[in-house]
């Protein structure tokens, strides 16, 4: 089993004095779901793009697999992707080409890179008669759910979500919420979620809070 460990972690901003993130340690497992919690401005952004190998820790190290991640950005090549709350969609690609977008970057012959995005999309829930539209063209829910499908075209065994919910209704929340729950489930990711919404922290296998840089398992 790949798990994912955070030992020591500490954070601080260039040019700043103070640590967002104190002396951090956690463990990630695969096939489960854990939430982060925590008010605005605790560090779940800043501990989320650690975790998904955006920016080194001021000190502590990232375990993968039992090995320590000192490579970045194979490691985010490879391992880890992350979705946001504003579905970060290239705006000017159609919903197909999205998905496709990491399957061309992994060298995927151009039909069966199609063939796997529509499944990819097929999974989540998005009708064929949105392939061709652009992102703006969509309502947010489903532009959360084809940024999930982009991420599963990554392979990656970490999904790192911050606040994927965050701009979404409540029905849209619980078919994203269902969502992650079976890329764990039922696909072994490990899957992160960043939120402040205690509905959603509360779907996770596991529920840690951040509060002013300090992690509590709840
Ligand atoms: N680029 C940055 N430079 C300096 N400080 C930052 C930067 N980004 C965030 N911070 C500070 O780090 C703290 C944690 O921010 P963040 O991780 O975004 O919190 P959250 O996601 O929980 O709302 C806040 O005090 C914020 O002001
Ligand atoms: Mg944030």
């Amino acid at each position: 089993m790949s798990d994912l460990v955070l030992r020591n972690i500490c954070y601080r901003y260039p040019k700043t004095r103070q640590m967002v993130l104190h002396e951090i340690n956690a463990t990630f497992r695969e096939g489960t779901v854990t939430s982060i919690r925590g008010q605005s401005g605790a560090g779940k952004s800043t501990l989320l793009y650690l975790i998904a190998g955006i920016d080194h820790p001021v000190s502590g190290q990232l375990l993968w697999d039992n090995t320590p991640v000192t490579d970045l950005s194979a490691y985010r090549r490879n391992v880890v992707s992350i979705i946001s709350q504003s579905y970060l969609l290239f705006p000017t690609r159609t919903v197909l080409e999205n998905v496709c977008y990491p399957l061309h970057l992994k060298k995927h012959p151009h039909n069966e890179a199609a063939e796997e995005a529509k499944q990819l999309l097929q999974s989540v829930g998005i009708d064929k008669k949105l392939y061709d539209r652009l992102p703006e063209k969509l309502s947010g829910g489903e532009q959360q759910r084809v940024a999930i499908a982009r991420c599963l075209a990554t392979n990656s065994k970490i999904i790192a979500a911050d606040e994927p919910t965050g701009n979404l209704d409540e029905e849209n929340t619980q078919i994203i919420v269902k969502l992650l729950q079976r890329l764990a489930h039922k696909n072994k990711k490990t899957v992160i979620v960043v939120t402040h919404d205690p509905a959603v922290a509360q779907m996770a296998d596991k529920q840690l809070q951040l509060a002013a840089g300090n992690l509590i398992d709840e």
